[in-house]
């Protein structure tokens, strides 16, 4: 059966890697988490103190990436793929509201996003992929049969990230989650080097009021219709 490639943008808490784990898993395809890649990137940042509240050195950092190898291993009891920095599994660590604080500075340098646009590239080459985060139908696939662009309102987002960390027993208040939210849609909104914008050719699902099933029987649809075109 044909492949295709799916490329899901959005702000951040719009829901997109959920749908996007439901959608591989259905498809039979392989799912790619671009944000963990610019977290893990973060991380190695902030293990290696070349960036904090008041310092961050660009240079250094740039100077260093051949040193940061990323990778992902398939998890069979989460049932998706975990992302790994240099060998070590960080999946944890890299959602934290400490690195959700660092990373969209990080995501900003273009030798950063260079070097991970073309891991990602490479990762989509054979197709039967769904790949989330803000770039994916802009610049990492541009000609990707299907592309979504997922949006909810700041609030609605700003609360399902507070769930979640909570569930994940990390001591966070509303307040700087929803500071977060709204200050990381502005960095990667707005940012000189491939800005988060909703491409031509995608398809904008807002989720606000949207069920998580209804949500996935509608993208599923729309995936089956464009793998049978
Ligand atoms: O999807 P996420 O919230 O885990 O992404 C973390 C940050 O990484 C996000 O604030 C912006 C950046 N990012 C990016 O610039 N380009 C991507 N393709 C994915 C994420």
């Amino acid at each position: 059966m044909k492949k295709i490639t799916i490329a899901i943008d959005g702000f951040s808490s719009t829901g997109k890697s959920t749908v996007a784990k439901q959608l591989a898993k259905a498809l039979g395809y392989v799912y790619v988490d671009t944000g963990a890649m610019y977290r893990a990137v973060a991380l190695y940042a902030m293990q290696n103190q070349l960036i904090s509240n008041d310092h961050f050195d660009v240079e250094k950092l740039v100077s260093v990436l051949n040193k940061i190898k990323i990778s992902f291993k398939y998890n069979d009891i989460l049932g998706f793929a975990e992302v790994y920095l240099n060998g070590k599994n960080v999946e944890k660590e890299v959602r934290t509201l400490e690195v959700s604080q660092r990373v969209s500075q990080v995501a900003e340098i273009s030798a950063v996003r260079k070097m991970l646009v073309q891991q990602q590239k490479q990762m989509g080459q054979e197709k039967g992929v769904v790949m989330d985060g803000r770039d994916i139908g802009t610049v990492v696939f541009p000609d990707a049969e299907l592309k979504l662009f997922m949006t909810a309102s700041t609030e609605t987002r700003a609360e399902r990230r507070y769930k979640e960390l909570i569930e994940k027993n990390e001591n966070v208040s509303y307040e700087d989650v929803l500071h977060n939210v709204e200050s990381r849609d502005l960095i990667d909104s707005t940012r000189e080097d491939s800005p988060l914008v909703k491409a031509d050719d995608a398809i904008e699902i807002d989720n606000s009021n949207l069920s998580l099933d209804a949500q996935f029987e509608k993208l599923l649809v729309l995936a089956q219709n464009k793998i049978s075109e």
